[in-house]
């Protein structure tokens, strides 16, 4: 498959796996882009939730891989947006359905979850790991679509 560029962005907590996981993709030969952060000092996890939705809405990226500290935050942040689908995973199982059944063009890991070498089999699952298509694509339409619940 081709894996286009893959944008990585951390925090602090998440920022020795991006590490990890940049060794990964340049062993695999894989462009990549990263957002940040550049060091172990603290930072806020949503601005790179953030910079990661831009980088996806603006083409500079075809799918991403954030991680913080349990890759909850991050991932909320950056699943706000509608183009958006991030996924949380812990293994190499989680990885796979979450590109077959979701479609999933973000992988969000704990970098004080999970090791390197799990981590890396996740991002290798989410990269060679087509989407599902078949009754999958109506459901990940309506994540797209979510209906107006104001008026209820
Ligand atoms: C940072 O301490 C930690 O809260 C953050 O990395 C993340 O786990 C939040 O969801």
């Amino acid at each position: 498959m081709d894996d286009g560029i893959v944008a990585l962005a951390s925090d602090h907590a998440g920022f020795p796996l991006k590490e990890t996981m940049k060794s990964a993709l340049d062993e695999r030969g894989v462009a990549y882009v990263d957002l940040g952060t550049d060091g172990p000092g603290s930072v806020d996890y949503p601005d790179f939730g953030f910079r990661m939705a831009q980088a996806l809405a603006n083409g500079r990226a075809d799918r991403g891989v954030l991680i913080c500290g349990t890759g909850l935050g991050i991932s909320m942040a950056a699943n706000r947006f509608a183009w958006v689908r991030a996924a949380v995973c812990h293994d190499v199982t989680t990885a796979r359905l979450a590109r077959e059944h979701n479609d999933a063009n973000v992988l969000a890991l704990g970098g004080r979850i999970i090791g390197p070498e799990v981590a890396k089999d996740c991002l290798l699952a989410f990269l060679d790991t087509p989407f599902g298509g078949e009754r999958h694509v109506r459901r990940v339409g309506k994540l797209g679509t979510p209906p107006d619940l104001s008026g209820s």
